[in-house]
């Protein structure tokens, strides 16, 4: 009989990519996914610790698991409740002596030997070794995951992510992931081809490619027997065909390199939305970051993509109230705002991370002006995103379809610039790229009409819009 495996998924994109291959490496031992935990025979959650707040919803989420790990084994049923990702690797053992529930800690690269570790946590319950059956691995191993984990994957539907990179050198000063994700590491180009082609073969018409650090890429081609860069990897896999686009995500701006720029003007396939997290406008406030790039850097960048692919949305991460941050650095990120203009954009208040040089340093800034500082950047960067969407009212954008909408008859899909798109459209487009009029703009929606269909606008406008 199927075990049934629930997974919950805090932080990045990376952490939903590794939770969809934990339930790959968990299927060939009869656990199924399901969508709520009551009475699952394992939970993981597998976590973030990128700011403090992230990392308390998991202490909170392991407190309404006790019940239900307390209400199974009461029936004469079995949990094992796991912890995965950045919070498992900060924490290890911490974890377990704070929340006893726990009975298993595996960290993002051990993740492969989730089965070892199962068996692990049983051996120790039926030795009665109490709640938590301490099973721990947190270790950055040589060999790394992506040699073990199987080539079978559930599917992942039109639109899939793919690790390319992990890892992180950059040591900002804000910054857990250097700690939480080890080293950085590409795959090399043949290992992600196959995955690619098995992603499609499977339906995938887009491609995410994910890494803290992408565009650091720098995996082996055994074809010419030497390393190649970010660029060179999404032209290899624009040859696939089937795929219809290629984004990556997340972005350093001082990996940003001539090659990938010019692969913005000359690879159609790649979509024209770049997120490029900039984090301060201010050149004291960067090196203080350990950004190792200023702002008139940052700028010209968006300069050289913009005359590569004049139309290209960009998106970016922002850091208010770093430590010293003064008001006139500060209005140097409103400036940097203005002077880009962003299609999107995430926005933080400065979170102390133990451990990381940027809690250790002096004149942390208040809370209450941190608060005050992103609810001015948040305005500022709505507006923009506003304007960005209002600015294809009327025109026609190619929309590949993910799924159901939120209406019968109606499907969700996604535009070159990351916007979800929503039109009445037949099932059979979903996997499809197809042309929609865009008739109206919602804050995080576009809604128009295929623009094939020769139906009465305001009939389908009215339906597009509830
Ligand atoms: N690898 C990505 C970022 C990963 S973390 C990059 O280099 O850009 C995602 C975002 O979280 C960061 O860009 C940053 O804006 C934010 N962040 C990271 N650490 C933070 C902290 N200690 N406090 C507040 N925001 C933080
Ligand atoms: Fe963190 Fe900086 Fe590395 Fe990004 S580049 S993951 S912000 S240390
Ligand atoms: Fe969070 Fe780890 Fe990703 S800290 S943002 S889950 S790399």
């Amino acid at each position: 009989m199927a075990k049934k495996l629930f997974i919950k998924t805090y932080g990045c994109q990376m952490n939903v990519y590794d939770s969809a291959r934990m339930a790959d490496v968990l299927a060939p031992l009869g656990y199924r996914a399901v969508d709520a935990p009551d009475g699952a025979d394992m939970i993981i959650l597998n976590t973030c610790h990128i700011r403090e707040k992230a990392a308390e919803k998991v202490y909170s989420e392991l407190g309404r698991i006790k019940p239900l790990k307390q209400a199974k084994i009461a029936a004469g049923g079995d949990m094992i409740v796991a912890v995965a990702g950045c919070v498992a690797q900060a924490e290890g053992e911490t974890l377990m002596e704070r929340a006893p529930v726990v009975d298993l800690v595996v960290g993002p690269q051990t993740y492969h030997r989730l089965p070892e570790l199962i068996a692990r946590a049983r051996r120790a319950v039926s030795a009665g070794d109490g709640p938590g059956r301490g099973a721990i691995d947190i270790d950055f191993p040589v060999q790394t995951k992506f040699d073990h984990l199987p080539d079978q994957a559930a599917p992942q539907g039109a639109s899939a992510f793919l690790s390319v990179q992990e890892g992180c050198d950059k040591f900002c000063t804000f910054c857990v992931v250097p700690y939480t994700r080890g080293a950085e590491y590409s795959r090399p180009v043949g290992q992600v081809d196959s995955e690619a082609r098995r992603l499609v073969a499977a339906g995938a018409a887009e491609i995410t490619l994910l890494g803290q650090n992408v565009n650091a890429y720098h995996g082996r081609d055994e074809r010419i027997g030497a390393d190649v860069g970010l660029a060179e990897l999404i032209r290899t896999l624009a040859r696939i065909e089937g795929l219809a686009r290629i984004r990556y995500t997340t972005s350093h701006p001082r990996d940003m390199n001539d090659d990938l720029i010019a692969a913005h003007g000359d690879e159609p396939k790649l979509m024209p939305f770049l997120h490029l997290p900039v984090q301060s406008g201010s050149d004291r406030v960067l090196a203080a970051m350990n950004r190792q790039h200023g702002a008139d850097d940052y700028l010209s960048l968006v300069e050289r993509l913009r005359r590569a692919r004049p139309d290209i949305a960009l998106s970016s991460d922002f850091i208010v109230g770093f430590p010293g941050e003064s008001e006139a650095e500060f209005a140097q990120t409103l400036a940097l705002i203005e002077q880009v203009e962003f299609a999107h954009a995430y926005s933080f208040k400065y979170s102390p991370r133990p451990g990381t040089p940027g809690a250790l340093m002096p004149d942390q800034v208040l809370e209450a002006v941190k608060e005050e500082r992103l609810m001015r950047l948040q305005a500022l960067l709505c507006d923009q995103q506003t304007r960005f969407n209002q600015s294809h009212r009327g025109h026609t954008l190619a929309v590949l379809f993910t799924g159901p909408g939120r209406h019968p008859g109606q499907l969700v899909g996604r535009s070159p610039y990351l916007q979800s798109v929503h039109a009445s459209a037949p099932d059979r487009l979903i996997g499809r790229v197809a042309d929609v009029s865009i008739l109206a703009v919602k804050p995080n929606s576009l809604a128009g009409r295929l623009a094939a269909l020769d139906a009465p606008p305001d009939v389908l406008t009215e339906r597009a819009i509830a």
